[in-house]
């Protein structure tokens, strides 16, 4: 069997004894890219609990003097959800931080924080807003004559509570970043490490509904800075708390929903990482990718889209012109020979189809039909033949699983 093959017979496309329905609406709007995927699964259920964004930020650009260094940012964080920021140094991730935070003043654009519009606060109704967030920013700024206990009751008193309530909870954030042992010591006594860990339990003690937090895991050990991530993972899950935290740390990247990447002042990617690594690991099973490395799939991965298509839905028809490849990932497609009137094949997860029209230049010589609700994952010729540039035995591989296929 050669779905899409050079040696399937060339025909026109005749097509009458086929169920195809005009599909191009449904191929539209069917169109999903990965980028957005996992955002707009969340957004959709949110929508329906009416939950509003933890942070809505539209068309935000930020000035100093005449230097700008945001550009037109926009981005979502839904309550519950991690977000990973990273991109080079000077990029402005600190700078959009501070402005989410209320640290800084609006200039231009929308901020919506927890349900609050920034834009036009005055000072005092900043302080509000910051009230309610939970900062880890560089330079931690404990209290010097006040011990690791105190310094994270003060910001549980700023909130409210009794004495005793503000005590456990302080004990509680403290032991939870493994700092049990050191409630009554002061930051002269402390490491640097130490000091940064009392931080982060002033900041999640009151467990706020948003947390910004500026390389929280840079100066802690591997193990220190996975206690940390896994209480952020926790609030996450147990009180819906959203967190951007801005890293470099790749030890962290697992616990992303998402990340996105700031690159001179512009928002340049968001990926969804759940979705992206199951991709990826899809990929890796595909004969045709079997020998990328991680990373070429990744940005593999990144270019995919997805489409979903109801059962009865054309793909593509026997003569059109060769514009995409597809990798099944759930469902069937059947891919017919027009001309002769001969199904050859039916396609399952993880089989793909539609490279040679891409490879040869040619028409499609047969049709490909969703004969069971399919999601296939498409790449364009552009994307198509990045990805063949990026593996150079990519091609010797496609024509040995094509002819292993023909067995
Ligand atoms: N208060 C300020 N006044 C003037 N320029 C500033 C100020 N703060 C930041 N900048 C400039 O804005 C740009 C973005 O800085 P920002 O601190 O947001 O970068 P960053 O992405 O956080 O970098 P890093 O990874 O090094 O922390 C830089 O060019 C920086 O020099
Ligand atoms: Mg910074």
């Amino acid at each position: 069997m050669r779905p899409d093959s050079q040696e399937t017979p060339e025909g026109p496309a005749t097509a009458s004894s086929l169920p195809l329905p005009d599909d191009s609406a449904a191929f539209r709007t069917g169109t999903l890219s990965l980028r957005t995927l996992s955002t707009r699964i969340l957004q959709e259920s949110r929508r329906e609990k009416h939950v509003e964004a933890a942070v809505a930020a539209s068309g935000v650009s930020h000035t100093f003097g005449s230097t700008q260094v945001l550009f037109d940012v926009e981005v979502k964080v839904n309550p519950g959800e991690i977000v990973l920021m990273t991109g080079p140094s000077g990029s402005g991730k600190t700078t959009l931080l501070t402005l989410v935070g209320g640290l800084r003043s609006l200039q231009r654009g929308s901020l919506e924080v927890l349900g609050r519009q920034l834009a036009g606060l005055d000072a005092a109704q900043q302080v509000e807003v910051r009230r309610g967030l939970g900062f880890i920013f560089q330079g931690h700024n404990l209290f010097g004559s006040l011990t690791a206990l105190q310094n994270v009751r003060l910001g549980l008193e700023l909130q409210g509570g009794t004495r005793h309530e503000n005590d456990l909870l302080a004990r509680r954030a403290l032991e939870a970043v493994g700092l049990g042992g050191h409630l009554g010591k002061k930051p002269q006594a402390l490491s640097g490490g130490q000091c940064q860990r009392v931080a982060v339990a002033r900041a999640l003690a009151p467990r706020p509904k948003l947390v910004l937090a500026d390389e929280p895991t840079a100066a802690l050990d591997a193990d220190t800075g996975l206690q940390v991530v896994t209480l952020l993972q926790e609030m996450a899950a147990e009180g819906g708390t959203a967190t951007i935290l801005v890293t470099h740390d790749n030890r962290i990247l697992d616990v992303a929903d998402r990340i996105i990447n700031m690159v001179d002042g512009r928002l340049t990617s968001d990926v969804a990482v759940r979705e992206s690594l199951e991709v990826c690991e899809f990929l890796a099973k595909v004969p045709a990718f079997r020998r990328y490395t991680p990373g070429a799939l990744a940005e593999i991965a990144e270019e995919l889209t997805l489409r979903k298509l109801p059962s009865g839905t054309s793909v593509f028809r026997q003569g059109d012109p060769g514009d995409e490849f597809y990798v099944v990932w759930k469902g069937r497609v059947a891919i017919v020979d027009e001309a002769a009137d001969e199904r050859l094949a039916v396609l399952g997860p993880g089989q793909f189809f539609g490279e040679m029209a891409l490879v040869s230049g040619k028409p499609r010589n047969a049709s490909a039909v969703v004969e069971e609700d399919a999601e296939l994952l498409s790449l364009n010729k552009d994307e198509f033949q990045r990805a063949l540039q990026r593996e150079k035995d990519f091609h010797r591989q496609l024509r040995e699983t094509l002819t292993l296929r023909s067995l």
